[in-house]
């Protein structure tokens, strides 16, 4: 079945690059009309350029998710100019190292706003245009929604919590034929890892580190978490809501991780 979402219309946060702009551009190719709402005004407003110069409708409209009355404010410019919203891809994130220690109230509210609150409140005010006809919401969950990282307290509970949403909403609006469900990726190659990576003073290292961590030997490509996400918001995901998608290259998968499989236990060496 080819995904056919021409007359859909699709609001994506934080799709000014990484894995939401690799959601713009799939949903665009499948000929969904695309909002991108971002706070970058300058990459937001590129990369909804890109996008119409590849044959796409594709509007960037300048929005921080944890601001409630710019939320609003966007997904109503979006309903006003199309008429409805069929889809939200809940995007926008931020990454924040720390311990309870070490990690600020300021930098704990901010993780927990942006993350969190966010999803919550593009969810506030895009459902209702849904409520009608029905829609799809994909929430951006993560590998650590179901594990943790040392040094990561703020992030690894957003996104735990962000599984706890999408079940609740997922309930609330089953009756609706609106369908939410998260998808989880492993590491993925995008400006956040960059950012991540280059706290280190060896960054290429991280990033090898961070293959590895894979089985298989590769992080991911914004791409691929897309292609997840289109399947979730398209009608061959009909049957499925409240579900979380892990795509992460087995990330999840070893016992002990990918070091202890290579620590030359009997099981990993003894064939
Ligand atoms: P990124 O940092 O490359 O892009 C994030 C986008 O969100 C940027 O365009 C940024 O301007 C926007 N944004 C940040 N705060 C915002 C705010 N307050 N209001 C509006 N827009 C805001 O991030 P990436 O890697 O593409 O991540 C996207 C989502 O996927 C995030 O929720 C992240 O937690 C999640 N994720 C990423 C992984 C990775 O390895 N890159 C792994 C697992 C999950």
């Amino acid at each position: 079945m080819k995904i056919d979402l021409s007359g859909k219309v699709a609001i994506v946060t934080g799709g000014a690059m990484g894995i939401g702009e690799a959601c713009a551009r799939r949903l665009t190719l499948a000929g969904a009309s695309v909002a991108i709402l971002d706070q970058n005004e300058a990459a937001g407003a590129k990369t909804a350029d890109d996008v119409c110069k590849t044959g796409g409708s594709c509007d960037f409209l300048r929005c921080d998710v944890t601001k409630s009355d710019e939320v609003e404010r966007c997904i109503r410019d979006v309903a006003a100019k199309h008429r409805t919203i069929d889809i939200l891809v809940s995007n926008a994130g931020i990454q924040h190292y720390g311990d309870v220690i070490t990690t600020s109230e300021a930098d704990w509210d901010r993780v927990i706003s942006v993350n969190l609150k966010g999803c919550y409140l593009a969810a506030k005010f895009a459902v209702p245009h849904m409520l009608a006809h029905g829609g799809a919401i994909v929430v951006l969950g993560s590998v650590q929604s179901f594990t943790a990282i040392k040094n990561s307290v703020a992030y690894v509970t957003s996104k735990h919590a962000l599984l706890g949403l999408t079940r609740a909403m997922a309930l609330d609006y089953a009756q609706r034929c609106i369908r939410v469900n998260c998808v989880c990726p492993g590491t993925i190659d995008t400006p956040m890892l960059h950012w991540a990576a280059g706290l280190s003073p060896e960054p290429e290292s991280v990033i090898r580190t961070c293959n590895r961590m894979h089985p298989l030997g590769r992080i991911g490509k914004p791409e691929e978490v897309a292609d997840a996400v289109l399947y979730l918001v398209s009608p061959m995901s009909s049957f499925i809501t409240g579900a979380a998608l892990v795509v992460d290259g087995g990330r999840l998968v070893p016992a002990g991780g990918m070091g202890f499989q290579e620590g030359g236990t009997g099981a990993a060496t003894q064939k």
